[in-house]
């Protein structure tokens, strides 16, 4: 676990629409009832990069380069460990970030960039986390959940496309390494929360 003791890192990712924060919120209360220090976080952040992402991915704003966005998406990591997630771990605390370093891999790799090479630059700052919890569903099943009525059919057939490429990078992270934990995120949100229960479960006894 590089470089840190004590703590623990508990990450939530998965397409837009699975459903992720709802069961993030819950966790947190679950954990806090039972006793645990907990600590929520979340990427972008509410700092200044994490304001100019926003701004960036706001309905007809101007859309940044792959690069750029691999740049702002950094720096707000940067920021966020400096400050949130290292100080938290060392004073002993769980942390639950919805979104890390996993989302560029997916987000800016299904845009052309080489998700390894993003997880490097990124593994060079960022703790790598005890556990994470992908929240694994259908696209399709997403795009209801969201936006389908609002999105016209073009931009509908663009978005379901990359999220495609989304899901297939999460999708294969998911087979590649031991600390995912892939949850079925297309059932009930009561079926899904004792999921995660159980996985964080298994994620803090391990530490
Ligand atoms: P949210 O919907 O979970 O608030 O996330 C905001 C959007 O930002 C979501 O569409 C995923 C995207 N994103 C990236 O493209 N790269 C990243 O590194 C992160 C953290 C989020």
């Amino acid at each position: 676990m590089s470089g840190r003791s004590g703590g623990c890192l508990i990450v939530f990712e998965g397409i837009d629409g699975s459903g992720k924060s709802t069961q993030m919120r819950r966790a947190a209360a679950a954990l806090r009832s039972a006793g645990w220090p907990v600590v929520e976080l979340v990427e972008p952040t509410h700092g200044e990069y994490g304001c100019q992402i926003r701004a960036l991915t706001r309905p007809g704003a101007q859309r940044a380069s792959p690069e750029e966005e691999l740049d702002l998406f950094v720096l707000d990591r940067q920021e966020n460990v400096a400050q949130n997630i290292r100080p938290a771990l060392k004073r002993g605390d769980v942390v639950l970030l919805d979104r890390y370093y996993f989302s560029t891999m997916a987000y800016q790799g299904a845009r052309g960039l080489d998700p390894e090479a993003i997880r490097a630059r990124n593994e060079a700052f960022a703790p790598r986390p005890d556990g994470v919890l992908y929240f694994d569903l259908p696209v399709e099943v997403a795009l209801e959940r969201i936006e389908r009525r609002r999105l016209a059919p073009a931009d509908l057939f663009e978005r379901r496309d990359y999220l495609e490429r989304v899901k297939a990078i999460y999708d294969d992270l998911a087979q590649r390494l031991d600390y995912f934990f892939t949850i079925d995120a297309a059932r009930d949100e009561e079926s899904v929360a004792h999921d995660v229960m159980a996985a964080i479960g298994q994620i803090l006894r391990r530490i």
